[in-house]
């Protein structure tokens, strides 16, 4: 075959971008190269993303515009990954027929097979079954090297059907992958120079392995943090009604565990919760909330919150900023409820009007900005580890992390990526930190 290049675009959450660096490293294996140039590509993926009406949207107006792409160079494939690929199939090849290839989360392991098919015969191609098992890692020399921090998926898929959620339809039911291949996939993460790695899964404390022996998600995390040039560990993302005591119990012994968690609540109001069948209760959140900062006073919580599912009263409203003022989150992700198609919650009544889910928002998220604010501003003279990353978007500084996500921005003349340092804070601001590191020894 000719030496040709490709282009991805990833849209959406952690597991998308993992998934694109799986794709990418089949192709390189396979004697593609990568571009940063979307024009001179020979094939472009797209990893869409359906899980609300916005990204959804997003993801139809790329396609329209890479659509032209393809009339100016008819050679080009062009595909679709992702959920909004698994939710759409043949009908995307109808909306947009420059499309070669629709393909889902579960299938991206046939990528090579079904390029070759494309090759030889010039048909379109959707491949959206969802028994497929994640695909074995694809090793590719090098690929990571150069990255301070990186991703690992340990289970895929949902079983939890939350009334309002497209995900257990396109990234199909829970399957959890072998701790080997795991931790194998570790080491070799930290062999390219990953010092910190982030376990992925859309309910990764629901993690389980029957093989010879029995693995929780518990017994995983401790075999990760034993990995020697491991720095820190994080995961994402916990769901409430998963988590044990047990797992609390790992943020006060495994030191490497970064000290936050993101744990979504998604409504204050129980009435709200039942209906999205969420599994637990407010008080029960807040009871783990207190039992996790019981085993770690200063750990980080951040959470998904939505706003106007159906039938939401205005006193469910309220309940909803009860909990936030209760909770004091480090930061939140919120959303306005959109219907997603196929869900329970699509076909409910009593739908909340626009406007009001456009007013509730606004309300909640100024309530939690003043609380972000208020927790970094008690930030200020602490002394932080931080694990730099890189340098700041507005040049000049560097930037890395601390251990409960905050963003940190410092200045320094010395090459400190992937390294831990401690910075001292000097202003909390609204979405990061601005320090002053000690001068080194
Ligand atoms: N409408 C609005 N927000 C949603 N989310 C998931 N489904 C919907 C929906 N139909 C939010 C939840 C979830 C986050 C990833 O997206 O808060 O945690
Ligand atoms: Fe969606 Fe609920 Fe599964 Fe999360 S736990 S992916 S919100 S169904």
């Amino acid at each position: 075959m000719p030496h040709k290049t490709f282009y991805i675009k990833t849209m959406g959450c952690q597991m998308n971008e993992y998934d694109s660096d799986f794709l990418a490293q089949s192709l390189i294996n396979d004697g593609f190269s990568p571009t940063n140039n979307d024009n001179d590509a020979d094939i472009i993926l797209i990893n869409t993303c359906t899980v609300r009406a916005k990204p959804e949207q997003k993801a139809f107006s790329l396609l329209g515009r890479m659509s032209d792409l393809k009339r100016k160079n008819p050679r080009l494939i062009m595909g679709v990954v992702g959920c909004l690929a698994q939710q759409k199939g043949h009908e995307l090849l109808e909306r947009f027929p420059q499309l070669d290839l629709v393909m889902g989360p579960r299938e991206i392991g046939r990528i090579k097979e079904i390029l070759g098919q494309i090759y030889a015969d010039g048909e379109k191609i959707v491949a959206t079954h969802l028994e497929p098992r994640p695909p074995h890692p694809v090793s590719c020399q090098g690929y990571f090297n150069g990255r301070v921090t990186g991703y690992l998926s340990i289970m895929e898929g949902c079983n939890n059907f939350c009334t309002y959620c497209i995900v257990p339809y396109v990234r199909g039911r829970e399957i959890s992958r072998s701790p080997e291949e795991i931790v194998n996939e570790a080491k070799n993460l930290i062999s390219e120079g990953v010092k910190e790695i982030t376990l992925l899964g859309q309910n990764v404390n629901s993690y389980r392995w029957e093989g010879m022996e029995k693995w929780n998600f518990v017994t995983l995390l401790r075999e990760i943090t034993k990995l020697d040039g491991l720095l820190r560990l994080r995961f994402t993302t916990s769901h409430p009604k998963d988590l044990s005591e047990e797992l609390i119990q790992c943020f006060g012994d495994l030191d490497k565990l970064c000290p936050h968690i993101h744990l979504p609540f998604q409504a204050g109001s129980n009435s709200v919760l039942d209906r999205m069948k969420r599994g637990y209760t407010r008080e029960r959140y807040i009871e783990l909330i207190d039992k996790l900062r019981a085993v770690r006073s200063d750990i980080a919580i951040t959470s998904d919150v939505m706003v106007g599912f159906p039938g939401e009263t205005e006193q469910d409203f309220h309940m909803t900023l009860n909990l936030i003022k209760r909770v004091q989150f480090d930061s939140l992700f919120s959303f306005k409820y959109s219907d997603r198609k196929g869900t329970v919650a699509a076909k409910m009544d009593d739908k909340v009007d626009e406007t009001d889910k456009s007013v509730r928002l606004s309300v909640l998220q100024n309530l939690q900005k003043k609380i972000s604010l208020k927790k970094n501003w008690a930030l200020e003279g602490k002394q932080l580890e931080v694990l730099v990353e890189g340098y700041s978007k507005k040049g000049g500084q560097i930037s890395g992390r601390t251990g409960s996500n905050k963003i940190m921005n410092f200045t320094s003349n010395n090459n400190l990526i992937g390294r831990l340092v401690v910075v001292t804070v000097n202003c909390g601001l609204l979405n990061s930190l601005q320090g002053e590191m000690a001068p080194e020894e």
